[in-house]
């Protein structure tokens, strides 16, 4: 067999980093065993050389300056791990402008400036990993990349928010406290609001898109709404009608047209997507030739991130990659989130006397909102009251129009909450 030899420059020893130079000194042989394959790691780049992780790896390897990689003719391959878009950027292209092929992480980059290094990656017959931007679900990119009969995507791509939401399920305890934790253990980014805001789950949901779609959408193309609206309480109502609460990131495509979005939403507790917990991710895939594909496993932390930069590893070292796709010449077009049809979850703060449902109920009416279950709870405060209903479905437009004007009755105390109901499986 063919020995297949990388000559390796890693950027960043945080997380996944360390975990990465963990894994080829120990997969060493395996690798060689099993592939007939050399990974071999020539230089380190970070800045904090006396950071506790900094110390563990062999010294005469470490070096703050990026050029001692970029400027090295025997790397032939540079893994990105820094996380932010800049430098990485910079990084990036100056690697592929060099030939050396790259494997990164950084979901941010690949959906913002996917373009650029499409065509630095084409221009210089590089190769680009990208698994661990997707670590949760990257055993689906190539058939993505490979498949142009699928309908839609729906999935969990952030672990952050998974690991919150579930959290917060099982331990009945306060969003706050749950971030801390997962900060704690590195699943969240170094900006958690892009974890909490449904920023990083937009990233992947654009990556994927391209992969599926074969088109390219800006940031601004997506609607984009994240976790922080979601109570303690809309938790356990949620529970009490055997749903789970989970953000989704989902891209569903009518003919040239696709629904693009990611925001929390109801689904059935036995839908594959509730079951999972903590930072499990997920995504079921709908696929007009061969019905639903689904993939699981878990999203951030150290080791899925690491094990998914080792595979793109090891197929570079094979002399392939995952194709990523050139910007697409046609564009769908994307449908704008008020015309788009829900059933959904909405939690009012009313007073408890008479007459207040009955207005709520006929400015739903009005705008064409079907009610479908209603519930006032026991418990009220200073004589205010939990109002839960679910609806029929409804145009997002004419939900909205309601909302508000209910948000302006005296009776009404905060902003309702409105939460999208998702009946996964068998429709989705
Ligand atoms: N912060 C990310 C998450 C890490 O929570 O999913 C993995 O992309």
């Amino acid at each position: 067999m063919k020995k297949r030899k990388l000559s390796i420059g890693l950027f960043g020893l945080g997380t996944v980093g360390s975990e990465v130079v963990g894994l080829l000194a120990k997969g060493r042989r395996e690798l060689k065993r099993r592939y007939n394959i050399e990974l071999h790691l020539k230089r380190i780049v970070e800045i904090d050389l006396n950071s506790e992780k900094a110390k563990m790896v062999p010294q005469s390897i470490l070096t703050p300056l990026a050029d001692d990689i970029l400027n090295d003719p025997e790397i032939d391959t540079v893994i990105e791990l820094i996380g932010s878009v800049s430098p990485a950027k910079k990084i990036i292209l100056t690697a592929l402008k060099a030939g050396k092929n790259v494997v990164t992480a950084n979901k941010a980059l690949l959906a913002m400036d996917g373009n650029c290094i499409a065509r630095e990656v084409e221009k210089n017959n590089c190769h680009l990993g990208f698994r661990a931007a997707i670590t949760g679900c990257h055993e689906t990119l190539n058939y993505l990349a490979h498949t142009s009969t699928i309908q839609s995507i729906t999935g969990i791509f952030n672990s952050t928010s998974n690991y919150i939401l579930s959290g917060m399920e099982q331990a009945n305890e306060s969003m706050e406290k749950i971030l801390k934790k997962a900060q704690k253990y590195g699943y969240a980014e170094q900006n958690p609001s892009l974890d909490i805001g449904g920023v990083d789950a937009a990233h992947k949901l654009i990556i994927l898109i391209r992969l599926a779609f074969a088109t390219t959408l800006g940031m601004n193309e997506l609607y984009i709404e994240g976790i922080s609206g979601i109570a303690l309480q809309d938790i356990q109502f949620a529970r009490e009608m055997e749903y789970r609460i989970r953000l989704l990131g989902i891209a569903r495509r009518d003919g040239n047209k696709i629904e693009a979005r990611v925001h929390p939403c109801l689904l059935p507790e036995e839908a594959p997507l509730s079951l999972l917990k903590g930072v499990e991710n997920g995504i079921q895939i709908n696929d007009r030739s061969i019905g639903q594909v689904a993939s699981f496993a878990e999203g951030a932390g150290g080791a899925p991130a690491a094990s998914a930069v080792i595979s793109d590893l090891i197929d570079i070292a094979e002399g392939k990659s995952t194709i990523w796709p050139r910007e697409a010449s046609e564009k769908l077009s994307v449908k704008p989130m008020n015309s788009v049809k829900f059933k959904y979850y909405i939690r009012f703060n009313a007073e408890n006397k008479p007459g207040v449902l009955a207005r709520i109920a006929s400015l739903l009416g009005k705008h064409q909102v079907n009610i479908k279950t209603v519930v006032q709870k026991e418990e009220s405060h200073h004589n205010f009251t939990p109002i839960i209903m679910t609806t029929d479905e409804a145009k997002e437009e004419n939900v909205h129009r309601a909302l508000k004007l209910i948000d302006q009755l005296t009776v009404i105390r905060e902003k309702s909450t409105l939460i999208r109901i998702e009946d996964l499986f068998p429709t989705s």
